[in-house]
């Protein structure tokens, strides 16, 4: 039996023997052993590295001074379709925590059933949205019951691996956050009897942010508090529902993650290390939430709320980049944990970087366009969403003839997410989710044509109850207000069987499109001009001597999806952040190599190339395709008086605010006219708006009808993070180009007309200016005139 030593205890390396170690949550401290363990912990998930960059990745978590790792399952990959379970490559953890411990990392394990992680859909799997009512996320037995037989299986396949049983598994975490969601504790117990019944004996946890602890909190569930800056107010939270008991932060963020249209993250590292010095020295524990993010590879990126998908990239600007690079921020780390080491305890150097490699620009000429390449149809009455057609991921096609007529408007309720349209082939428009344009005009027809609506879904909102994201064209489809009926339906779903079936031709046969943009407008580039900007598959065979980690870059292609020898990258937009798709080199090969692009807009060069370095921070608004970031509305005060002039407390706590009586409108208006510290900003991490009864309104529909100013360049300052249910992001008005004065006005539409009792106002977090003083409140329909 080999031994490991570290911590001032041994790490087994072989699982399901007699517990040689014990792990217990001590009156004050985590015991390992009997001996006080403070745990430092970072994220790495499994399904965001490449299989054979595991052990790579957790070398180096353990080299930045982390004693356990902590690993969300995502439930939508382990279990594809109902009752079939998948527990190889990528997905088996199993191997990963054998890894880990073998490498001298203790685990902790965080099963689900939801995860959040901006994983499509939170991790949850799209087919329970097959069941036109099912509630997610609550004691609905069609939900119950499908997780506690997911839970079932990962006792299975994880159970022998906890420290009980000689494994690294030190705790399990039970759902995810849940009090942002709800307040049942009932439903908590039943996931907490789940995992019980699927054999974990170690210590049971849930996290929850500081101001959602109390809800749904169990005392038979040992809690931890998640938060990315002040540790002092949040261990304060803490100590409200755990008067004693060791202190620990389970999620700490380096940084956070990327949504495409907006600036890149960066955290701010200063404040992260003294933030984790204070917890090193108070004897807290913590997990850095991501020490290493890595890709989300496949269609797996998911969406913030209201509708803000995420990039594929999850570098996340942590201390171990994307491509397991030790950056500043992890030699930083290293250092200070040296400077906290536990009796007995090394840390090891950081293995060596893999290799990095450059592939010259290729020409792409192969080309497969998709209205050429269509499945069987279905034939339906009215469109449904791709689940109604057993479909979970991809694109949709949903195809019908309209007659001949003037000009007229084509009206859909609503497209998840994005609606590209075609008349007899020729691009017509586009349905935008993000801003809920769903209205087209369409043509003047001399005879009856062929509409194709070509539906694009970019992963499933992985928050709150916008999780119920079903995907595709959401009936009617009305044209000058008719019903549009009989349709045929293509399922695209982008998997392995679809792409093994496309017939690509080259396009060169037809006279290649000159390699200069031809013109500048977003939705015709130089493939217009050559009819290359229908939704096409393009290929290319690289021959590449020695393989090598690259970042692909596609700059000169529009929005789609990317593969690499059958391994799928995820996706790219050219509107950025992101510019590059990251190819681990253990998935080329020496000699030939396959690359294909999906592009739904059509490149402006179909070129290709490999970089040594990735572009994770390059915007590009002029290209994106919505004609404008919001629709144009005029704000009209003056159509009612302010339900409320007050002042806002100083500091960062989250503030009730009751309305003298009810109140009832579409439009909530809040109006800064000064800043606590007498700058011109204002900033908002979250609002809530309380019903009749005091109760928090679902968020579900909400979108910013206006506002006056935001930070969209030198930070993510965009609106909508004041209503995406995170209290770590906020809506910042502009700082950088600009510096507009209060009075500052951030609009919310509820969608329909609400009665609200008061809001609930969080300020933006950490240090920084924006926090409001004086401001009005109007609550109203008429407030916007579109
Ligand atoms: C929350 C969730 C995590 C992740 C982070 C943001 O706290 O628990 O899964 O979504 O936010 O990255």
């Amino acid at each position: 039996m080999v031994m490991l030593c570290l911590a001032g205890s041994v790490v087994p390396l072989l699982a399901d023997e007699p517990a040689r170690h014990t792990f217990v949550i001590g009156t004050n401290d985590f015991l390992l052993d009997g001996q006080r363990f403070q745990i430092r912990c970072g994220e790495i998930h499994a399904a965001r590295v490449p299989r054979e960059y595991w052990r790579h990745r957790l070398q180096m978590a353990r080299a930045m001074g982390l004693n356990t790792v902590c690993a969300y399952l995502f439930w939508s990959q382990i279990e594809p379709r109902p009752g079939e379970f998948d527990w190889s490559g990528q997905t088996d953890v199993a191997e990963f925590c054998r890894i880990a411990q073998s490498e001298g990392l203790w685990v902790i394990l965080r099963p689900g059933p939801y995860s959040c992680a901006e994983w499509e859909m939170g991790g949850l799997p799209w087919w329970l949205l097959k069941n036109d009512d099912i509630q997610i996320r609550t004691r609905d037995p069609r939900f119950l019951d499908a997780a506690k037989r997911y839970l079932k299986e990962v006792g299975h396949a994880l159970g022998p691996l906890q420290i009980t049983r000689g494994g690294p598994i030190l705790m399990v975490q039970v759902e995810n956050e849940y009090g942002f969601y709800g307040k049942d504790a009932e439903y908590m117990g039943d996931v907490r009897q789940a995992l019980l019944d699927a054999g974990f004996d170690v210590p049971l946890f849930d996290c929850n942010p500081p101001n959602h602890l109390k809800d749904g909190h169990r005392s038979d569930l040992f809690p931890v508090v998640n938060f990315g800056s002040d540790p002092a107010g949040g261990f304060k939270a803490l100590r409200e529902i755990l008067p004693q008991g060791p202190l620990m932060c389970g999620e700490f963020y380096p940084g956070w993650f990327d949504t495409w249209g907006a600036p890149h993250h960066l955290g701010n590292s200063p404040r992260y290390l003294t933030d984790l010095e204070y917890m090193l020295t108070n004897g807290a524990s913590f997990s850095i939430y991501m020490a290493h993010g890595g890709t989300t590879f496949g269609l797996w990126s998911g969406a913030d709320r209201p509708f803000k998908p995420d990039t594929s990239s999850y570098d996340y600007d942590a201390p171990i980049s994307e491509a397991g690079w030790p950056t500043d921020k992890f030699f930083k780390t290293r250092e200070l944990f040296a400077k906290h080491l536990l009796p007995g305890e090394t840390i090891p150097e950081p293995p060596a970087t893999n290799s990095v490699i450059t592939i010259a620009p290729v020409e792409v000429t192969e080309y497969a366009p998709v209205f050429d390449n269509l499945p069987k149809a279905v034939r339906d009455d009215q469109p449904r969403t791709m689940e109604k057609y057993d479909q979970g991921h991809g694109c949709i096609l949903y195809r019908t003839t309209i007659p001949a007529g003037p000009a007229a408007t084509l009206e859909a309720a609503s497209v998840h997410d994005f609606g590209f349209l075609f008349l007899n082939g020729e691009r017509v428009g586009v349905m935008d989710r993000r801003n809920g344009s769903f209205k087209v005009q369409l043509p003047e027809r001399k005879k009856s044509a062929t509409l194709d609506i070509l539906v694009e879904a970019v992963g499933r909102v992985n928050f709150g109850t916008e999780v119920h994201d079903r995907k595709g064209i959401h009936a009617p489809v009305k044209l000058e207000g008719k019903d549009l009926t009989g349709w045929k339906v293509f399922n695209l779903p982008l998997d392995d069987k679809m792409l093994g079936k496309l017939k690509f031709r080259s396009s060169e046969h037809e006279s290649a499109p000159s390699l200069h943009r031809e013109s500048q407008s977003r939705l015709t580039s130089a493939a217009t001009v050559q009819g290359f900007n229908k939704p096409a598959f393009w290929r290319a065979t690289v021959n590449i001597e020695k393989p090598g980690d690259t970042f692909l870059d596609l700059r000169s292609w529009g929005k789609g999806v990317v593969w690499v020898n059958g391994h799928c990258l995820g996706r790219f937009w050219n509107i950025g952040p992101t510019q590059t798709a990251y190819v681990p080199g253990c998935w080329l090969q020496a000699g030939k190599n396959e690359i294909v692009i999906f592009d739904l807009l059509g490149p402006e060069k179909p070129v290709i190339a490999g970089l040594e370095k990735p572009v994770l921070n390059e915007l590009h608004p002029e290209k994106d395709f919505a004609r404008a970031h919001r629709p144009k509305v005029t704000l009209q005060l003056d159509s009612a008086p302010p339900v409320l002039a007050a002042q806002f407390a100083p500091g960062s706590q989250m503030q009730e605010i009751k309305f003298d009586a009810p109140v009832k409108g579409r439009y909530f208006c809040l109006e800064s006219l000064s800043a606590q510290d007498g700058k011109p900003f204002a900033a908002v991490a979250e609002l809530d708006l309380l019903d009749e009864s005091g109760k928090p309104l679902s968020h579900e529909g909400w979108t910013i009808a206006c506002v006056d100013s935001e930070e969209r360049a030198q930070e993510d300052g965009t609106a909508e993070n004041a209503i995406d249910g995170q209290t770590a992001n906020y809506w910042h008005t502009e700082w950088g180009a600009a510096q507009p004065n209060h009075p500052h006005q951030l609009v919310l539409d509820l969608g329909k007309s609400q009665t609200l009792s008061g809001f609930r106002y969080v300020p933006r977090p950490g240090a920084g200016d924006g926090r409001i003083k004086d401001y009005r409140i109007y609550v109203g329909d008429d407030l916007i005139r579109r």
